[in-house]
């Protein structure tokens, strides 16, 4: 706790900012007083998925970071590092969409964990697919 505030942390891609990712972290800052962001890293979506995002780190963070409902964003360089963002951050609450759902129970032992549904019918992926379709 934080002067009687309470954080939420978030952590994800953000790769072509939709609908999906802003109705998360709005519906995330409303479980506390202020929302931290983890913008994975170009090198860390490289190695889960072997490819870039379309939208470089720096791209995706300042577009995150100039939301009204976030205060602060940072880059997660591993995954394995969850445990140590939470700390440094001080998180109060971890907030992942119910992709993720059970995934990060570990973590209950530092922080509250919130498993949030996702927005129906929208992904980066699929939004992708609508351009390549269309086009
Ligand atoms: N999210 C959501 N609703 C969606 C899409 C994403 O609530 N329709 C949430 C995810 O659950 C995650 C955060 O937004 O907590 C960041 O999602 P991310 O993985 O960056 O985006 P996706 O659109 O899911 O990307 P992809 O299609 O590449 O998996």
């Amino acid at each position: 706790m934080h002067l009687n505030r309470k954080r939420v942390l978030t952590f994800g891609t953000f790769d072509l900012f939709h609908f999906g990712h802003l109705k998360l972290l709005q519906r995330a800052a409303k479980l506390g007083d202020e929302l931290f962001v983890g913008i994975s890293s170009d090198s860390l979506n490289f190695a889960k998925k072997s490819r870039l995002p379309i939208m470089n780190e720096f791209e995706r963070a300042h577009i995150v970071a100039s939301l009204k409902c976030v205060n602060s964003v940072f880059l997660e360089e591993s995954l394995e590092l969850k445990r140590q963002y939470l700390l440094r951050y001080e998180a109060d609450i971890l907030v992942m969409g119910d992709d993720w759902s059970g995934k990060f129970d570990e973590f209950a032992d530092i922080c509250e964990v919130i498993y949030l549904p996702r927005t129906k019918n929208i992904s980066t992926s699929e939004l992708l697919q609508r351009i390549k379709n269309d086009f």
